[in-house]
């Protein structure tokens, strides 16, 4: 069977009450359940986490991640504790964390602390700026290797890319499919280089930045990416709804 897209909402600090993440959580279920070639990953804030009755519909993610197991660290989670409530996907690396002061190497320790806990790390990517001379070609190949840090070979088959240019995060419009895929190709052969071809196969690249049910589908069927990570419209339930069935659709 072909590999199921994944569909990630990232809630970010959103919303203002439990009741209103129950509502959100309960009717995207209505969605995904029915779908075919999708899994729905929901990523709420902490506290919601385990309150969010998401049970066969769709998978649970978190925003963040300590990489300590445990200990003295005020206002943080662990992995572990992640895992114990029912979480799969853990975003690592975030632009909006990094600019919070996540760096290459404490995002190469997240990646190590989700995947040594048997969790999936969704490891976000992406340049500030595209310049014509192709430079930015080079500061995401950086990024990646660095943000991967010493990730054993076995363990990239967990790992999730989401390639998220800065400039289209919080935007009027996304990438186009055309940019979208020259860049997953090349995150690809980024990982190729790296681990091998067989395993740079197996990790699903995601597109994230302004998506909406209007531009989801050609992104992913012409972008040819394995999926999305989508923000503002993941806390609307109509439109994350809308976008799951036009990538179902596919
Ligand atoms: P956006 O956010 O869909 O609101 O642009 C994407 C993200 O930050 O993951």
């Amino acid at each position: 069977m072909k590999k199921k897209y994944i569909i990630a909402g990232n809630w970010k600090m959103n919303p203002q009450t439990v009741e209103e993440a129950k509502r959100i959580a309960t009717q995207v279920k209505k969605v995904a359940i029915k779908t075919k070639k999708i899994e729905t990953v929901a990523c709420p804030p902490f506290v919601y986490a385990h309150l969010v009755n998401i049970a066969d519909a769709f998978s649970l993610g978190a925003q963040d991640v300590h990489f300590e197991p445990s200990g003295s660290f005020t206002g943080e989670v662990s992995a572990e504790m992640l895992k114990s409530v029912g979480v799969k996907y853990v975003i690592v690396g975030h632009a909006e964390r990094r600019k919070m002061g996540d760096t290459d190497e404490t995002v190469a320790q997240k990646v190590g602390a989700v995947t040594g806990a048997g969790l999936q790390p969704i490891l976000c990517v992406g340049e500030k700026e595209r310049d014509s001379n192709g430079d930015y070609l080079g500061v995401l190949k950086n990024q990646i290797i660095a943000s991967l840090g010493k990730l054993a070979r076995k363990d990239v088959k967990q790992l999730v890319v989401a390639y998220e240019p800065l400039w289209a995060i919080g935007a009027s419009s996304a990438m186009t499919p055309a940019d979208v895929r020259e860049t997953a190709l090349f995150i690809k052969k980024v990982l190729s280089d790296t681990y091998g071809q067989e395993y740079a196969l197996s990790v699903k690249i995601l597109y994230g930045g302004s998506v909406t049910f209007k531009n989801a589908k050609d992104i992913v069927a012409l972008g040819q990416v394995d999926g999305l990570l989508v923000g503002r419209e993941s806390v609307n339930p109509e439109g994350f709804n809308l976008i799951l069935k036009e990538i179902d659709g596919i």
